[in-house]
């Protein structure tokens, strides 16, 4: 039967709901695409969304509630409620609970805040927030409180993001920026030129699995058109904070990057997604890319910002693209790959946004640019986000194969005083752990893949001989357990499994083998294939911690 008018399934739309959403969503015609980006507006508008909002968003967008609904509750910052007329706390507070933040005290911090906190105050534990240098962190609506305790959160009293101080587009243009891309459009440089300069200088993916760019603007450039390209800064890998780093300071080397790479494989449409908890990267972006369109008006590709909702997983490069297309982030199954089918179906070049950071500098400084650095054979940069028991925790530009060793030596001044190396994550909480033992191995892809790890997006967490490496192991497991999609079984429940087992106080060795091994063979995405990695390093270097 089919519903009646005013009706969406048997649940009547409330026509003064209709009319407010109407408002907050602007003008018609309402794309579906956008259905994360309205999910925002009601929830920035009334701190929550209803059941009422959610019918009345379905008959906007001409879709089913069940459609909508299983989009809002995917994501986690989406403040889902029954009724209307129920009273949501006006303000939400968020500590972060992940690796960094847990060493600095965040479980005691959110205790403590718990029972400080007014009824009208939400408190949440999340996973990293990317601020990881200055642990820990909790986030005041959408400020950021770094080195956080019960008093700087509470007497936090302007909830708006903090900007920092940046690079904006006038000096960016005045010490030779956009001459680059200048270089591109004006037939200087031929787009296989660009292509083959780019291969030449052996520039590597930066979103962690390192595929080399050269070769996927080569493949990219082989579909027809039209192709879109996608820009990723979901950054949600615990303990990265360099894409953040970048966009805080030169966003327009980034945005010269891309501009780049949409004219090398003709892309007549930029899509940038951005997690959701870089609100002062949000209007960063939105004020440059303003800027932007004002100084170049003719010949820019269409660019679009999108925002995350709160999904680790979305930052998997199918993932995203399910969520740029207003759905729930579910990596699809491959092939086809979103090379050739992508973004709505169509060929889709997908990158990290520091891989377009450095895509400025091939094209400003030739393909020597990355190959003249390198250390112990290898041959790069690498931006380590570096946070732990480290004086100086920051995010740190070196040479690609530098190992733990000197890199703490170097550039983060030593250890923290009282504390002596014991572990280290060198690939957030995806890449393992490796023992001090190992401090002396150069750090780069595909030198750490002997010892089960591998260095990803570079998050280095630093633990010492006062850090139990084994709860940390734990900490990443329910980070995986909480983020699974649940697509496939093996991670859905492998990750709950592992998690449990793990909390007992000596682990079950052969049955946390036997899951990891299952995990890692049958999951259909990154996630569930790399969840056992720290796990793994426990039982291989810390048995004496878990036996
Ligand atoms: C679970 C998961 C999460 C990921 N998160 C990110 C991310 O936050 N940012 C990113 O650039 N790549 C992330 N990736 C890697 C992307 O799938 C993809 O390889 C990358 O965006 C491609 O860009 P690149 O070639 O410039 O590295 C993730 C992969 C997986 C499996
Ligand atoms: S491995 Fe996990 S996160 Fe990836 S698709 Fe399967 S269930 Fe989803
Ligand atoms: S911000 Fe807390 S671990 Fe990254």
């Amino acid at each position: 039967m089919k519903p009646k008018r005013n009706q969406i399934r048997g649940l009547a739309i409330t026509p003064s709901v209709l009319a407010d959403i109407k408002i907050i969503l602007g003008s018609p015609p309402f794309r579906r695409d956008l259905l994360i980006e309205y999910l925002h507006l009601i929830q920035d508008n009334y701190n929550h969304i209803s059941k009422a909002h959610l019918v009345a968003l379905a008959d906007c967008l001409k879709i089913s509630l069940a459609e909508v609904h299983e989009v809002a509750s995917f994501y986690h910052h989406f403040n889902l409620i029954q009724d209307s007329k129920q009273t949501t706390p006006n303000l939400t507070i968020r500590v972060c609970e992940s690796m960094t933040c847990k060493m600095f005290g965040s479980e005691e911090l959110s205790m403590n805040l718990k029972t400080n906190i007014s009824n009208n105050i939400k408190l949440e534990t999340v996973p990293c927030v990317g601020q990881c240098s200055n642990a820990p962190i909790a986030v005041v609506g959408q400020r950021v409180i770094e080195e956080a305790t019960v008093e700087n959160v509470l007497g936090c009293k302007s909830y708006t993001p903090q900007i920092p101080s940046y690079e904006k587009l006038a000096p960016y243009i005045a010490s030779g920026g956009y001459g680059a891309l200048k270089k591109c459009t004006d037939g200087i440089l031929t787009r296989s030129a660009a292509v083959k300069l780019l291969s030449d200088s052996g520039l590597r993916g930066l979103g962690g699995a390192g595929f080399p760019a050269g070769k996927k603007w080569e493949i990219v450039r082989q579909q027809p058109s039209p192709r879109y390209l996608a820009v990723n800064i979901d950054e949600g890998e615990p303990g990265t904070f360099k894409d953040r780093t970048y966009l805080e300071s030169k966003p327009h080397q980034f945005l010269e990057g891309m501009l780049i790479a949409a004219w090398a494989v003709e892309a007549h449409k930029c899509i940038i997604y951005l997690r959701d908890e870089y609100a002062a990267c949000r209007q960063i972006l939105i004020q440059e890319i303003k800027a932007i369109s004002v100084a170049f008006p003719n010949g820019l590709p269409s660019i679009e910002l999108r925002r995350g909702a709160g999904s680790y997983v979305c930052g998997e490069e199918s993932a995203m693209i399910e969520s740029i297309e207003g759905k729930r982030g579910i990596p699809r199954l491959r092939p086809p790959y979103i090379a050739a089918n992508g973004i709505f179906g169509k060929p889709t070049l997908e990158h990290n946004l520091e891989t377009l950071y450095r895509v400025t500098d091939v094209i400003n400084h030739g393909s020597n640019f990355h190959a003249s650095h390198g250390r112990h054979g290898r041959t790069g940069l690498i931006s380590f986000s570096v946070s732990g028991r480290i004086m100086t925790p920051g995010m740190y530009l070196a040479p690609a194969g530098i190992t733990l060793r000197e890199l703490i030596d170097e550039y983060c001044n030593g250890m923290s005083p009282g504390h002596e190396l014991k572990a280290y994550f060198p690939g957030g909480a995806s890449g393992g752990i490796l023992p001090a033992s190992l401090a002396d191995v150069p750090l780069d892809f595909d030198t750490l893949q002997e010892h089960d790890c591998f260095i990803g997006s570079a998050a280095i967490i630093v633990l010492s001989d006062h850090d139990n490496v084994a709860s940390y192991a734990k900490n990443a497991m329910n980070f995986f357990a909480k983020e699974s999609c649940g697509k496939c079984t093996p991670c859905r429940v492998g990750t709950k499994q592992a998690s449990a087992l793990m909390s007992a106080r000596s682990w079950d060795i052969n049955k946390l083998k036997n899951l990891a091994t299952v995990m890692t063979d049958a999951s259909i995405c990154g996630l569930g294939q790399a969840a056992p990695n720290p796990m793994k390093s426990v039982i291989e270097y810390f048995k004496e911690e878990i036996s």
